[in-house]
């Protein structure tokens, strides 16, 4: 049971700074020890001290492996992100929840990928809807990566970020004439989804004056063995073409020479998969596509696998397939038919760079539940509430030794039964104020983050190659959300 009489009041809670609701919304200036750096990036001056105290656990046995992962307990129960105590972070930045990245993680997680392409002519699209992030972006470019859109506006992004278009693909159901225009312009890779979807990339060519390189994007119907709401490659899906309507496609094609070029095939199968034999299997099937459609005499040259790649989300220890897993079973198949790769990952790319760091607002009994109360939310964060997703959740400092070990649910303040973060998660009972994490944070969280009860979305830090930490992208604030009414 959770004993309501653990609480005490943690001294951090005095640290908390009040925000007027009339400052800036977004303030250059407020945390104390932290000055601005020409990037805009926050470099909190205090935290370079703690460069200096080694992670006990990280020093050891970590060092040795091959996977460095960034977020580490050592054994002196503090949770670390690199070599920082994220204790010390949560108690320097200006607000909490935040989401608290390590920009080394996202290029090593990178560089995975790149060793398991060597020898293949490929590009690593990165799924922009995982994570938004423009500093985030624009580091991922600068690693070589290509993107991945599905809107108008994640094109937009993703030039501001310096990708080169020809380097980037813009898949989806329901592309927009508009947002075509604007892809035929830049001379993105276009993946074709329907009869619609062809005409209206025929017309967005005409407008743009300019022809189209575009792939089929065709459903294998190879089952992911996944959640049925990130399932996309079933023959039942909303997304792609059915391999019966391969020929009407063909032909469509062959009809518009000076709109469209048939490049490649695509298939995306859905999200979170755990077994590489599903991209093997899916990966056969669109091969023989390719040879059937090259036998009309179509110059394709890519193949693009989609993402989906899933992570070790319960931290279990589970050995689950790596990116050179995941090439390596389909490598044979590329190079036989002298293919370019795609592939197109968001979460095995960035997910498991980042926690969502809360404080604990107070412990309560009812019924037969015990719950942990956070400051963050639903509205942070929605994985569990929409998919009923686990992500691993720890305290980031070691709890009082008389601190009971019991069962709780860990929900947030959000009005809604759905509004929690874990269930049935054993912990020590935290005392107020203490720092709570919510693991692999991050893909799909900050970008599908909402403002619901006005809780406005979180700052998002990183932990950079030399230790220090910037901000990398301002919280929202009240003001944010008065804008939208003004001179109506
Ligand atoms: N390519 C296409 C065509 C996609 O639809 C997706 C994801 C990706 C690539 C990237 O997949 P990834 O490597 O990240 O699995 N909101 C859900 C995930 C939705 C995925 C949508 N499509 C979640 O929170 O798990």
């Amino acid at each position: 049971m959770a004993a309501a009489t653990n609480f005490s009041h943690s001294p951090l809670i005095s640290k908390t700074r009040t925000y007027s609701l009339n400052h800036c919304p977004f303030p250059k200036n407020t945390i104390l020890p932290f000055k601005l750096s020409k990037s805009y990036s926050l470099k909190p001056l205090s935290l370079k001290a703690v460069i200096s105290q080694q992670n006990p656990a990280t020093t050891t046995t970590q060092e040795t492996t091959q996977f460095k992962h960034c977020f580490t307990k050592s054994q002196d129960g503090f949770l670390y992100c690199e070599n920082l105590k994220v204790q010390e972070i949560m108690e320097s930045v200006e607000r909490r929840p935040f989401y608290l990245y390590s920009k080394p993680q996202i290029t090593r997680n990178v560089e995975a990928y790149k060793d398991a392409l060597e020898g293949l002519s490929s590009i690593i699209g990165y799924a922009i809807k995982a994570n938004n992030n423009l500093k985030i972006l624009e580091h991922l470019r600068g690693l070589g990566c290509g993107a991945v859109l599905v809107s108008g506006n994640e094109l937009r992004l993703a030039l501001r970020a310096g990708f080169d278009p020809t380097r980037c693909i813009f898949n989806g159901n329901g592309k927009l004439l508009d947002d075509l225009v604007l892809a035929a312009q830049e001379g993105v890779f276009v993946n074709v989804d329907s009869e619609f979807d062809l005409e209206n990339i025929v017309a967005a060519a005409r407008i743009a004056g300019k022809k189209v390189n575009v792939l089929l994007r065709i459903n294998p119907d190879v089952d992911p063995q996944v959640h049925p709401y990130v399932a996309t490659g079933n023959k039942n899906s909303k997304f792609g073409i059915r391999n019966e309507k391969l020929q009407w496609f063909l032909d469509a094609v062959k009809a518009h020479p000076n709109e469209l070029k048939l490049v490649g095939a695509h298939c995306h199968l859905g999200s979170t998969i755990t077994k590489v034999d599903i991209f093997r299997d899916a990966a056969v099937l669109m091969v023989n596509y390719i040879d059937e459609i090259r036998s009309q005499g179509f110059e394709v040259d890519y193949l693009n696998i989609g993402g989906g790649l899933g992570i070790d989300y319960y931290h279990s220890g589970a050995i689950l397939p790596t990116p050179r897993d995941l090439i390596d079973t389909v490598r044979e198949l590329v190079l036989s038919r002298n293919l370019n790769l795609i592939i197109e990952p968001g979460r095995s790319l960035i997910a498991n760079t980042c926690c969502l760091v809360n404080r604990v607002t107070g412990v309560k009994t009812n019924g037969t539940k015990n719950f942990v109360v956070i400051d963050g939310s639903m509205a942070e964060l929605i994985r569990p509430s929409l998919y009923d997703a686990y992500q691993h959740i720890e305290l980031v400092s070691p709890a009082s030794p008389d601190a009971e070990v019991s069962t709780f649910d860990v929900v947030g303040p959000v009005c809604e039964s759905a509004d929690f973060l874990g269930k049935d998660r054993e912990l020590s009972t935290p005392a107020k104020g203490a720092g709570l994490v919510v693991h692999d944070a991050g893909a799909y969280c900050m970008s599908m983050a909402s403002t619901y009860n006005l809780k406005m979305r979180p700052p998002e830090y990183w932990v950079e190659e030399d230790g220090s930490v910037s901000k990398i992208r301002h919280g929202e604030t009240f003001e944010d959300h008065i804008r939208f009414f003004e001179g109506l």
